[in-house]
């Protein structure tokens, strides 16, 4: 029985979830989970926060608060935003707390010294005297010598995505007090990229079929792959294996080396929080019926297709590797950036004060960056939410089902035989073309599925025009009536199709057809077909009826 397992890259906790994140890698896999398990797949759904590293002690120490205080802040925050947006995981844990992934870390170290993959080396490294440091990362910031940017930090060039060497740096400087550092000789692991590449991981990622913009990236990548450290001085993080003795003092695993297996540990975690067995996690994270699946922002890219994929490779011990990796491209606010320092009308806490929730996840899907960058617009935002929520998929309900209340006491009408054949052909081939939404979905074409749910509502709305039932019911009341439980039925898969992007509304759509239980616990429709689709009874009262999608409008601007 094949299964997925889906992860979310995990947010650096120095910072509040914006919708660049969401849409770039949260709020997909929500929707891709949710699909799934309505599928009846087995599925599980990992999340959680990037503790360690530079940038998030640089933040701290700005910030004046210790490193464990900080991260809980954001981690907190982050689970926050992550309830708001009704965006669910099996588990959302961080690097620093979850109990097993110090464990977890050195384990990969072990593995990988064993098997030759981890080279030590004493190296000269940029050293502040006046903090009495060696300066990892950003730590040190200099001018890039490949693209000439000035604001380079010793770890990437923002501008041109460089791996930097900070020892390249003509004018280094240590981020912290402003000073030349000088060179001193420390010991580091270095991850032996070029030789995992030719043990076989090479061959792995050049077969594996990637998305198009992430294939285009790795290819370069793979020719001249660097060895990478994999160690940093500095007491945040991870701390070595023990056994290394004093060479290994004061050093801890570098950030990216660490995050990944985050993935792990927290699959560890939740098995175990379930009173699962110690091993069960093997049962996903070793298990040739696992389907890996990756969901992160473009700039992860490297770690993930050829980073971490290396490591998993190299521990020997039989990970499975990344099926598929939707990388997203970047989203972007009106053309500039969202910026995480926070503190913008778009704190998504805030918006969502004002804005529904569930018509904020259908427009961030129907616009996410998957093939491009895209942006956020407030005045598409307002488009959408009255065209295809308020006017099609909305108008469609309140029509239909304000009618039968005000003409059929409230009840799902019959539908006679007589009629049903004919019903079928023209709803299901005769008002436009009918697509299942979650083709795309699986195939991560959000767009593309956002797009087909409501093209699906607006052939019934076609429908409705064209059999009038209001007319109708004066000449044959039969067939009015068949029409409208035809509507109902339909509603009812709108309401299962709408499920993954909009639970709420989904739900009250649902219980406004009189249907009982959770609908997202239904098992996920497919498209209708002639004769074998239709589920709800005659004469089952509806639930409450109210407005679906109100239309939505920008306050005025204050003056
Ligand atoms: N924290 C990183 C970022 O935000 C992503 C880490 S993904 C993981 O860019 F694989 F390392 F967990
Ligand atoms: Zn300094």
């Amino acid at each position: 029985m094949s299964q997925t397992l889906v992860t979310s890259a995990l947010l650096y906790a120095n910072g509040p979830l914006h919708f660049g994140h969401i849409a770039g890698a949260y709020l997909p896999a929500d929707i891709y989970v949710r699909t799934l398990r309505m599928r009846g797949e087995d599925v599980l759904s990992v999340s959680g926060s990037d503790d360690h590293g530079v940038a998030i002690t640089i933040a701290a120490e700005r910030a004046g608060e210790d490193y464990g205080a900080y991260v809980k802040r954001w981690h907190d925050d982050m689970r926050a935003t992550f309830d708001a947006l009704d965006i669910r995981y099996d588990i959302v844990s961080g690097t620093s707390t979850c109990p097993v992934h110090e464990e977890t870390s050195r384990e990969f170290f072990e593995q990988l010294l064993e098997r030759g993959f981890l080279v030590e080396r004493e190296s000269e490294q940029l050293y502040c005297v006046h903090d009495q440091m060696f300066l990892a990362d950003r730590y040190v910031s200099g001018t890039c010598y490949v693209c000439g940017h000035e604001a380079a930090r010793g770890d990437e060039c923002p501008a041109c995505g460089t791996w930097i060497d900070p020892l390249k740096f003509e004018d280094p400087a240590c981020t912290v007090c402003g000073n030349r550092p000088e060179k001193r000789t420390t010991t580091h692991w270095y991850l032996d990229l070029p030789r995992l590449r030719d043990d076989g991981i090479g061959d792995w990622i050049r077969g594996h079929r990637w998305k198009s913009n992430v294939a285009n990236f790795i290819a370069n990548l793979l020719e001249d792959v660097p060895e990478r450290a994999i160690t940093r001085d500095m007491s945040w993080g991870v701390p070595l294996p023990s056994f290394l003795g004093d060479k290994a003092e004061g050093k801890v695993l570098y950030v990216w080396f660490d995050a990944p297996i985050g993935y792990i540990s927290f699959t560890k975690e939740l098995l175990e929080s379930r009173g699962e067995a110690p091993d069960a996690w093997e049962r996903w994270w070793k298990s040739e019926d696992t389907r890996l699946v990756h969901f992160i922002g473009k700039d992860n890219i490297p770690f993930h297709c050829l980073v971490f994929p290396s490591m998993l490779h190299g521990t020997g011990a039989g990970y499975v590797l990344p099926a598929e990796v939707p990388a997203n491209e970047f989203y972007n606010l009106e053309g500039g950036k969202f910026s995480t320092s926070g503190g913008n009308a778009f704190d998504i806490k805030t918006f969502l004060g004002t804005w529904d929730v569930d018509t904020t996840r259908f427009y961030l899907a129907s616009t996410m960056p998957e093939t491009s960058d895209s942006d956020f617009s407030m005045e598409q935002f307002i488009q959408i939410a009255n065209t295809s929520l308020a006017g099609t998929i909305g108008n469609l309900a309140s029509r239909v089902l304000k009618f039968i209340a005000k003409n059929h006491g409230g009840e799902i009408p019959p539908i006679g035989e007589a009629y049903a054949a004919e019903m079928d052909t023209v709803l299901l081939s005769e008002c436009g073309e009918l697509e299942d939404p979650a083709e795309h979905i699986t195939a991560f074409r959000f767009r593309k599925a956002a797009e087909a749910l409501v093209r699906n509502a607006s052939a019934a709305n076609v429908f409705v025009d064209r059999m009038a039932p209001w007319a109708l019911r004066k000449e044959d009341p039969e067939k009015a009536s068949a029409s409208l439980a035809t509507l109902c039925d339909y509603l009812g898969w709108i309401s299962r199709w709408m499920a993954p992007f909009m639970p709420t509304k989904a739900q009250t759509l649902w219980e406004m057809l009189g249907c009982d239980g959770e609908v997202s616990a239904q098992p996920w429709p497919g498209v209708p077909e002639a004769g074998a689709w239709r589920s709800l009874p005659a004469g089952q009262p509806l639930g409450e009826l109210g407005p679906l999608f109100p239309r939505v409008e920008l306050p005025k601007a204050s003056a």
